[in-house]
């Protein structure tokens, strides 16, 4: 099928398609049969967040695999794209998935630059995309959509609900803040401070170290050392955490200055860390520890697929799955309907998630849920993030 020159003209061929019983982000093909569902995921899988863009493959994979390969009652054809963290590649791969695989539907993406990126070519294409974890803030408020959703968080939440915590049991002033130098990087550190000041906090400083491309925290390091701080407030994830908070402890930083922050600095990446990590206080809507029936299903079902712990990462794509299997059992696997495929995934209501129930706001289309306090322990023959605290339910403000 030769492609349209446009992302919006090129989303009315399967719809057209569609009517004529052939299509790929349609319903039924000829003869009765069920036509596959096309579905792309837009991963990480090379690059700092690799880590996470598996963890998050392998929690879609483990929800299809429950359930014989198929969302609604159709058979899933899965086309993973590796967009490495770059935006340009984000936006190329995305197109692909748009106009040369005409996916109904896609899911993914570690990295609010990239999602930020592709935005508009979703919400031009009336593609539902099921971001599974970027949290860039803007893709909830001023750039949301009838056609994104997110089954993660915004950047604002996890770092929200630390601000006040942070004071009452940390320190009531003299947090510096540290985080990579991009879209999240300020916006987790941003909110954080919003809180924290609101909460009668004064910083001491902070600083953002070049993203993607930082490998010696020394420089960044020395000078938080200079500020004298009573706590650090760090945001990394993936390879970055693991190089900062070993870099920290080297340091000699780790037994003097409390390390906090969102739950990420800490996430799937424990082992990598090992005790340079012990101790460590987070902020995040889950953790492998969490004592509710579903979560301990769901972490038995992936050790044994995967032999290794799942994340909030494998979580929030998990439920990216869930939540398209929803909406397709209310449009009776139709999807060549753009819009009641997108009212559908709009009103799907309560998700029986590892992290808890949870609801997705009918505006922002961005999660409703609880988060926690976790604490760096030894757990059995390791490390783990254990729960000390609950932060409360909270919604991004929109
Ligand atoms: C982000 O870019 O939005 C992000 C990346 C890793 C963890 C959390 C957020």
């Amino acid at each position: 099928m030769r492609l349209a020159a446009t992302a919006g003209a090129a989303l009315a061929l399967p719809q057209l398609a569609a009517a004529c019983g052939s299509s790929d982000g349609g319903g039924s093909g000829s003869g009765g049969v069920r036509d596959e569902l096309k579905v792309g995921l837009l991963l990480e899988l090379s690059g700092v967040y690799a880590v996470n863009g598996q963890d998050m493959r392998s929690g879609f994979e483990l929800y299809l695999a429950e359930h014989g390969v198929q969302l609604g009652g159709r058979k899933v054809n899965l086309i993973v794209e590796d967009i490495g963290g770059d935006p340009s590649v984000g936006v190329q791969k995305a197109t692909k998935l748009l106009r040369q695989e005409e996916v109904a539907v896609a899911s993914g993406i570690v990295t609010s630059s990239v999602a930020l990126a592709v935005r508009d070519l979703f919400d031009t294409g009336k593609v539902p995309l099921i971001i599974s974890n970027a949290g860039a803030n803007a893709l909830t408020r001023e750039k949301k959509s009838k056609y994104l959703f997110r089954t993660s968080f915004s950047n604002w939440q996890p770092n929200y609900s630390m601000g006040q915590w942070v004071y009452d049991n940390v320190a009531k002033d003299g947090v510096f803040a540290v985080s990579p130098d991009y879209v999240a990087g300020h916006e987790q550190t941003d909110a954080f401070k919003q809180a924290y000041t609101k909460a009668g906090g004064k910083l001491a400083g902070e600083v953002h170290p070049p993203f993607a491309t930082t490998q010696d925290y020394q420089p960044f390091l020395s000078q938080i050392g200079k500020a004298n701080p009573k706590a650090v407030y760090a945001f990394f994830s993936g390879g970055e955490a693991v190089t900062f908070v070993k870099q920290y402890a080297e340091f000699g930083l780790k037994d003097s200055v409390p390390l906090v922050g969102p739950g990420f600095t800490v996430e799937g990446v424990l082992k990598a860390q090992g005790d340079a990590a012990l101790g460590v206080r987070s902020g995040l809507h889950y953790t492998i520890l969490l004592d509710n029936p579903t979560n301990k299903r769901f972490v038995s079902a992936y050790r044994q697929k995967f032999s290794k712990d799942p994340t909030v990462f494998s979580v929030q794509s998990y439920d990216a799955a869930q939540l398209i299997d929803l909406a397709l059992k209310k449009t009776s696997g139709e999807t060549a309907n753009q819009e009641a495929f997108a009212e559908a995934l709009a009103s799907v209501g309560e998700i029986d998630s590892p992290r808890g129930k949870f609801r997705l706001d009918a505006t922002t289309h961005n999660p409703v849920q609880s988060f926690y306090v976790r604490e760096v322990k030894k757990v059995g023959d390791g490390l783990g993030n254990v729960k000390i605290g609950d932060l409360g339910e909270l919604a991004d403000p929109g």
